[in-house]
């Protein structure tokens, strides 16, 4: 009999698993450290509104039932939050979730799609998963997605391009200007997947209306979350927005239960809740700038964010500075497998945990 091995697809076989991050307890009992804090997934320091818990628990009792399949209340109100039509919404199991609908929907076997890096570890996962050409394009010398290098990067072969704006791990973004010249620069056929997960807490004043832009390019859809400033991403919800006759295709390729009763209730609690996201906007952005004066102390050079995580280069040694912090409880983000072998991704805290996270940086830096 053939190796298990070889009787698997081979661009599924052929994918590294993504690592999944050990649960807190068990890092600490093997580190022999307590109360660490977690600064690695981009998650939301704030938690939850106290209106998300209640309307959890309010569903919890019904969960013997299949939850409704067409997110009908949560569609009513994205719909009307947002400004579109309820027939432009598509809802998912998380963003991630969204991303495999589309490529399952729009890419075949040797078709392209074009993405900058480093960017969201899925777009080369979800591309290759489906036996597509992963073309990944480098970030400009200010890490940001290059325009030019992307529109430069689509053949007649480029189904999808995936932007990640702003773009994790490195938080930087793209104006409105370099949105609207990309766009001109691609064909019609190339389907854009605008990807704006942290977009609530993008600081820049010139950010692109991509919403808006939605009306003069069909060939495009906008993603969302709940999982960032919402705090829900424990519940795995998020939502693509675009063109109704291309949303009903990605209808037809998506389970018809993929949303979670919990997760609808929790969304449709988050979005009611303004004061609730307006505080997490607000603390990110202190937050943002304890973390950059810390750095600046530190004399480390760190990149713009506008999201609710930042990238700060401490040099050659990056594992030696993650391993320490670790040792002192404080879990970061290496990003060698993305190629930025000198730099670590750090999740905005909450004000005690900032700080915690500086005192052992300046430790390990000193030691
Ligand atoms: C750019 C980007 N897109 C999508 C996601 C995934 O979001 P979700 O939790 O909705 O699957 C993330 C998560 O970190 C992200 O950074």
């Amino acid at each position: 009999m053939s190796r298990i091995r070889d009787l698997a697809r081979p661009h599924i076989a052929e994918l590294e698993p993504y690592p999944p991050g050990k649960p807190i307890e068990e890092l600490e009992r093997e580190l022999g450290v307590r109360d660490s804090i977690k600064l690695a997934s981009n998650e939301s320091a704030f938690g939850p509104s106290p209106q998300v818990v209640r309307a959890i628990q309010e569903v919890a009792a019904g969960v013997h039932r299949y939850p409704d399949g067409s997110c009908f209340y949560l569609r009513q109100a994205v719909a009307k939050a947002l400004g579109v039509e309820e027939g432009q919404l598509l809802f998912g199991c998380g963003s991630d979730e969204i991303l495999e609908i589309l490529v399952k929907t729009f890419l075949g076997p040797g078709e392209e799609a074009v993405f900058p890096w480093p960017s969201f570890a899925m777009y080369p996962i979800v591309t290759r998963g489906m036996g597509g050409v992963a073309v990944s394009v480098p970030l400009d010398a200010e890490l940001r997605p290059d325009v030019e290098a992307l529109a430069a990067a689509v053949t007649e072969r480029t189904r999808l391009l995936f932007l990640a704006n702003p773009n994790n791990p490195t938080g930087t973004s793209i104006g409105a200007a370099d949105f609207q010249k990309l766009l001109e620069r691609l064909p019609e056929q190339v389907l854009v997947v605008c990807d704006e997960a942290y977009r609530e807490y993008v600081r820049r004043s010139d950010f692109p209306d991509s919403l808006a832009a939605l009306a003069r390019r069909p060939t495009m859809v906008v993603l969302r979350t709940f999982s960032k400033v919402y705090g829900l991403a424990g519940l795995r919800i998020g939502f693509a927005v675009g063109d109704p006759e291309l949303v009903g295709l990605l209808e037809r390729a998506r389970h018809p239960f993929n949303v979670s009763s919990l997760a609808q209730a929790a969304a449709l609690a988050a979005l009611g809740d303004r004061e609730h996201v307006a505080r997490a906007i607000t603390l990110n952005a202190s937050g943002l700038k304890q973390l950059e004066e810390g750095f600046r102390e530190l004399g480390l050079r760190f990149a713009p964010s506008d999201a609710n995580f930042v990238l700060v280069r401490v040099g050659e040694g990056a594992s030696r500075v993650y391993e320490g912090l670790l040792q002192r409880g404080v879990i970061t983000r290496p990003l060698g497998a993305f190629g930025l072998h000198e730099h670590l991704r750090v999740t905005v805290g909450l004000p005690t945990e900032n700080e915690r996270f500086l005192k052992a940086l300046r430790e390990v830096w000193d030691g």
